[in-house]
């Protein structure tokens, strides 16, 4: 039986099993899929597993994305490009390989609702470890710009540095800005990639008032369904939607990498995370 993991701390929460296994059963696929709670001293004995062949695939959540990087033998470009890696396989070859599936997972997620990004202008609330992905998506769908601001003003400027970078400037993205916490630059979508509202009554106390209209507001948190930024975001008429449809995508391009399926996304998987 091949086993499958997602490790991180806390993982408690993970959904990552019910939509996995659930896309195991569905394909008659001899694995079972677990989470673990790991501390950062136990990455080294993961990693042995892999190699054993004891471990056949693991998915990386918080804190670990980039902290598991340099036990892996290789990175896939998008991986290498945002130092994260949220899915770990041991290719025939022997390699152990990270890939990055969350950058595809918030591309499909916003192909997914209709809305066009090319052109745009977003507004990015946090500089933690998932927000280097939602940047790299966003250069792909060819927004106009992209302004990062961070409560701790220096990751977001660490990110900034790293993405203005000559790596990045070559794909003709346009520079990144940086803007003290609280304050509202003009934008046509603004994504929280903070922790803020994982908590029902968690606030990022942000003036939504002079806004203007017609905007997007999304979240990459999707547990609780409506966060009080999306809540803010609707009350003032504006479009918004919740990170469960790239949770859902990523997990999918992980399946695929594992077990070459493509998996179905249905509403039974819509549901399953409810
Ligand atoms: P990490 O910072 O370890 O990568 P994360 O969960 O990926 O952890 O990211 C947490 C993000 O939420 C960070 O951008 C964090 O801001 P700081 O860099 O200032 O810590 C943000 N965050 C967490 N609590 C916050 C709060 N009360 N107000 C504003 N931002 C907050």
């Amino acid at each position: 039986m091949n086993k499958y993991l997602v490790i991180g701390n806390p993982i408690e929460h993970s959904l990552s099993p019910l939509i996995h296994n659930y896309w195991i059963k569905k394909n008659n696929i001899k694995a079972i899929y677990d989470k673990k709670k790991l501390s950062g001293d136990d990455l080294k004995d993961i990693i042995i597993k892999i190699r054993d062949k004891n471990i056949n695939g693991v998915n990386v959540t918080v804190p670990f994305k980039k902290e598991i990087i340099p036990y892996l033998d290789k990175l896939t470009l998008d991986a290498e490009a945002t130092q994260s890696v949220n899915t770990i396989l041991l290719t025939t070859g022997g390699k152990i390989v990270g890939h990055n599936t969350d950058i595809g997972g918030f591309e499909n997620a916003i192909k997914d609702t209709g809305y066009n990004l090319s052109g745009k202008k977003i507004l990015i609330l946090g500089s933690g470890g998932v927000t280097a992905s939602i940047i790299f998506a966003l250069y792909n769908m060819k927004v106009s710009s992209i302004t990062l601001t961070n409560r701790t003003k220096t990751k977001a400027e660490y990110l900034q540095n790293f993405f203005n970078s000559i790596a990045a400037k070559k794909n003709g993205w346009n520079e990144i800005k940086v803007v003290e916490w609280g304050e509202m630059p003009e934008f046509d979508m603004i994504i929280n990639t903070t922790s803020v509202g994982l908590n029902n009554d968690d606030n990022l106390n942000l003036d939504f008032s002079k806004i203007g209209k017609n905007k997007f507001f999304y979240d990459v948190i999707y547990n609780p369904k409506e966060t009080n930024f999306l809540r803010q975001g609707k009350d003032l008429g504006n479009k918004t939607e919740n990170g469960k449809k790239m949770f859902i995508f990523q997990a999918a391009e992980a399946f695929k990498i594992w077990h070459n399926i493509q998996p179905e996304i249905n509403e039974e998987v819509n549901n399953l995370l409810d």
